[in-house]
């Protein structure tokens, strides 16, 4: 299991601006993302063998509605969707998908498809080959 914050190895950027204004993000604080549609996130990693993993990330979204996005690597794509929690962005929790990686450097994207923009995002982990019923962590 990997996990990235911001301004660590790994993280490569955001559309908007590291922030640290909602208690209980860790590290330098958490990526608060434009509020537009496309506005996106970047991370590289290194992963040793194709396969499934799961990409998760632990998030606030405090506005009134869902914030959705794709979650993208190498041509795999994956939407996801943060639930709302309104008005409170101190509440982190966690969503995941399932993205197939491939062997080497996966440069692995999360772009906003709603106006809203992104949740605010404090990290990402990434965990697990999945290969039938054998899961390697
Ligand atoms: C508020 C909140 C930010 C958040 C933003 C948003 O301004 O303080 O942390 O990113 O709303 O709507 O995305």
């Amino acid at each position: 299991t990997l996990t990235i914050e911001e301004n660590t190895i790994g993280y490569c950027g955001v559309n908007g601006v590291i922030a640290n204004n909602h208690v209980g993000a860790v590290g330098d604080g958490f990526a608060d993302s434009a509020n537009s549609n496309g506005a996106a996130m970047g991370w590289a990693i290194d992963v040793s063998a194709a396969g499934t993993y799961d990409i998760e990330f632990r998030y606030a979204n405090g506005g009134a509605a869902a914030r959705t996005a794709q979650v993208s690597a190498n041509g795999s794509n994956q939407s996801i969707s943060f639930a709302a929690d309104a008005n409170n962005w101190a509440a982190w929790k966690t969503q995941s998908v399932d993205l197939a990686l491939t062997a080497g450097t996966n440069y692995i994207t999360l772009t906003s498809t709603t106006a809203d923009g992104l949740a605010n995002i404090d990290s990402v982990t990434v965990s697990g080959m999945i290969m039938g019923d054998a899961q390697l962590n």
